[in-house]
């Protein structure tokens, strides 16, 4: 059995974490039996820069011939940070229809975070990732002049809500976790107002086993800070699943612990597995990022792709590294290299 995934690297740290975790990745797969067959593609910035586009008119057809993506990060210096995104990122996610953002937030054990001492941190963002305040729908007028007028429709669809909500809950489901709806329905009644009634719907309809909570996203984000372990399945749109993914992050130990899938989980399609973070060039081509928001992306994309028992080995083997702390890198306090760190997962997958 093989696994064809295309490898995406991106720019700045992209490569580097992208580089790092690889070896663990294809490692992980051997345990289910699965050999993994790598397509490096060159796409981002620096071919943007050298040809015009990031990635070729085909993009697509390339990678629905893999079963999986993996990606860096995009965000290149010399380019303007919204065409990068818009360059290939959502492309990507809106093209192969990717509609479900998936953003694990675990405490890692040894780890100091924001939580408090003993609190056991294990919640999931379910993010609808294809349309909301995210649409590219609006535009400016009497541009550079004092009467400039800026908007961005925001897009909510009943069959768009409906195809996350049962993500959602899906995913609160197997978890055995409640599910939080976060939403500002209070101000934004006709968007906000519409994932409420179809939410709590299907909730009554399909999942009545399912505990199922609404909140206004600003209470959502202060009690995320002050209890994150209070928290199991958030549910949302767009834009507050962005932020609240970022929220999350120091709760893991940071944006260099902080993994995502965008999948489609009834449609056949590639999934695009990537760090929560992007190309952070003030740190970029100094070995020093933390390679383990991308090894536990590859975590997730080996579970979404029928190696279940190489991606819980994965993970133990991310537990084991940043518990036995010598190869942590510097966001988490210690020394070691990207290429170390990397290295080090790889070696604890032996013992896993
Ligand atoms: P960023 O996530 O690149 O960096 C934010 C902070 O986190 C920086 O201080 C950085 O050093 C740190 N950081 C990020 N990843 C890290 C890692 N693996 N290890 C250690 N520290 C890490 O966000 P920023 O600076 O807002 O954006 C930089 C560029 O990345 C922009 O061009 C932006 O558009 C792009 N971007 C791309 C994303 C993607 O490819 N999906 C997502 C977010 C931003
Ligand atoms: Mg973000």
């Amino acid at each position: 059995q093989t696994l064809r995934i295309a490898v995406v690297r991106g720019d700045g740290v992209g490569p580097e974490v992208v580089d790092a975790s690889l070896p663990a990745i294809v490692a992980a797969a051997a345990v289910d039996g699965v050999a993994v067959v790598l397509t490096e593609l060159d796409w981002g910035g620096d071919r943007q820069i050298r040809t015009g586009r990031a990635m070729p008119d085909d993009a697509l057809d390339v990678v629905r011939r893999h079963d999986a993506i993996l990606f860096g990060a995009i965000g290149h210096p010399d380019l303007d940070p919204a065409e990068s995104v818009w360059s290939l990122v959502l492309p990507l996610r809106k093209g192969l229809e990717l509609y479900a953002n998936l953003r694990p937030v675990v405490g890692w054990e040894g780890l100091s975070t924001p939580a408090r001492d003993g609190a056991k941190v294990d919640f999931l963002v379910v993010r609808e990732n294809t349309e909301g305040e995210y649409s590219g729908i609006g535009g400016r007028t009497h541009r550079g002049t004092p009467l400039e007028v800026a908007t961005e429709v925001a897009i909510h669809s009943r069959p768009a809500i409906e195809r996350i909500a049962r993500c959602g809950f899906g995913h609160a489901r197997e978890r055995g976790q409640t599910l939080t709806l976060a939403t500002k329905s209070n101000v934004n009644r006709h968007g906000y107002g519409l994932w409420d009634e179809v939410v709590f719907a299907i909730g009554e309809r399909e999942f009545p086993d399912v505990a199922l909570e609404k909140m206004y996203v600003d209470a959502l984000a202060t009690r995320m800070v002050a209890r994150p372990e209070s928290l199991g399945v958030v549910l949302c749109g767009n834009l507050f699943g962005d932020i609240l993914s970022d929220l999350g992050a120091p709760f893991a130990g940071g944006l260099g612990m902080a993994p995502s899938a965008n999948v489609a989980p009834d449609l056949d399609v590639p999934g695009f597995f990537e760090p929560v973070h992007g190309s952070a060039p003030d740190i970029a081509g100094r070995g020093i990022a933390n390679p383990l928001a991308t090894v536990l992306s590859g975590a997730m994309l080996l579970r979404e792709n029928g190696c279940p028992r190489g991606a819980d080995a994965l993970e133990r083997a991310v537990a084991a590294t940043v518990a036995e702390g010598s190869a942590r890198t510097r966001d988490l306090g210690g020394v070691a290299t990207t290429g170390e760190a990397g290295a080090a997962v790889l070696a604890a997958l032996g013992d896993a």
